[in-house]
């Protein structure tokens, strides 16, 4: 297949649209799907196609489907609704007849005991009835989610979190766009779940020093118990069960889950993953 067709699901949010940027750079035919096609017109002026796409909506799915060859499956926002909206993209694939799905799942899903891990590991399993190749691009944390807790922890000089000692192996989302991309723009036909890590796993400790480091203010970590960090995030208005998913991530740092580092990044994309060092040097002020 020298010029397959490539679709990119949910291309109005911030990844979809970089991986649609970065197929457009690299010359290829890219279909970005959405389910507000006016979010994408500036995508359309660089030579992306566009098509209504909404996973809610599977009247939407076969028109979006028709003709591609590879689909990137964009995981939505919609936690607790999302497995059935995933279950849809990946029938309406398999029906139109696409060769290859990769998707964006969770670092080391179907062991982890975050609270999204679930919905991940129930949309993995539905690829592999599918009998459509697919790649799970099991992804580490956004780096990016950093930006804002560490301007918070700079203010206060403070980094609260509940995990220890434990690691993790942040990756930018930048990063991810450029895994998925290459992904998708491959060859690779089989079946194969990819954990995609940055460089390093960084500890809280690590962060303050990091922020400390760029800020040149003082930034000290404490760990609390789990409970006493959901307490605090309810305290300042977000919803018990939400304040329970961003914890858990905590109780997995603590146990070692997200301290993984793999070699897998850089054997797919061909360079090094960004450190976070280097991400937050611009953007931490
Ligand atoms: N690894 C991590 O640390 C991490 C962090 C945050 C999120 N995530 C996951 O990675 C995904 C991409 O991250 P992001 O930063 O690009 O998130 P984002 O900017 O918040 O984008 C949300 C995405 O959900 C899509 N979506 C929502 N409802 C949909 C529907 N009914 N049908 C099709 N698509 C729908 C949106 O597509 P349209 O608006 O174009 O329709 C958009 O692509 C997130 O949705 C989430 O599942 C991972």
């Amino acid at each position: 297949m020298s010029h397959p067709t490539l679709l990119v699901t949910g291309a109005a949010g911030h990844l979809g649209r970089a991986v649609v940027e970065l197929l457009l750079g690299a010359g290829q035919r890219v279909i970005a799907g959405t389910r507000d096609p006016s979010r994408v017109a500036d995508l359309a002026s660089k030579g992306a196609v566009v098509r209504k796409l909404d996973l809610d909506d599977p009247d939407t799915l076969p028109d979006a489907f028709l003709g591609v060859d590879r689909v990137l499956l964009v995981s939505t926002d919609r936690v607790g609704s999302r497995v059935q909206q995933h279950k849809n993209g990946i029938t309406a694939a398999a029906r139109a007849g696409v060769r290859h799905i990769a998707y964006t799942s969770l670092l080391g899903a179907p062991r982890s005991s975050v609270g999204l891990a679930p919905e991940h590991v129930a949309t993995e399993r539905a690829l592999a009835e599918s009998g459509v190749g697919y790649t799970a691009l099991r992804n580490s944390v956004y780096a990016d989610l950093l930006i804002q807790s560490l301007q918070g922890a700079v203010a206060s000089g403070q980094l609260v979190t509940a995990r220890g000692q434990g690691g993790v192996s942040y990756i930018t989302r930048e990063d991810c766009a450029r895994a998925a991309a290459a992904a998708l723009s491959s060859t690779f036909e089989g079946t194969r779940e990819l954990e995609l890590t940055g460089p390093e796993a960084l500890t809280g400790d690590d962060l303050a020093q990091i922020a400390s480091a760029l800020t040149g203010r003082p930034v000290r970590h404490v760990s609390v118990p789990v409970s006493a960090l959901v307490e605090g995030m309810v305290a300042h208005g977000l919803p018990e069960p939400v304040a329970e998913i961003y914890a858990s991530f905590d109780t997995a740092a603590a146990d070692g889950e997200l301290a993984v580092v793999t070699p897998t990044f850089r054997e797919l994309v061909g360079r090094p993953p960004q450190s976070v060092r280097d991400f937050l040097r611009s953007r931490l002020s």
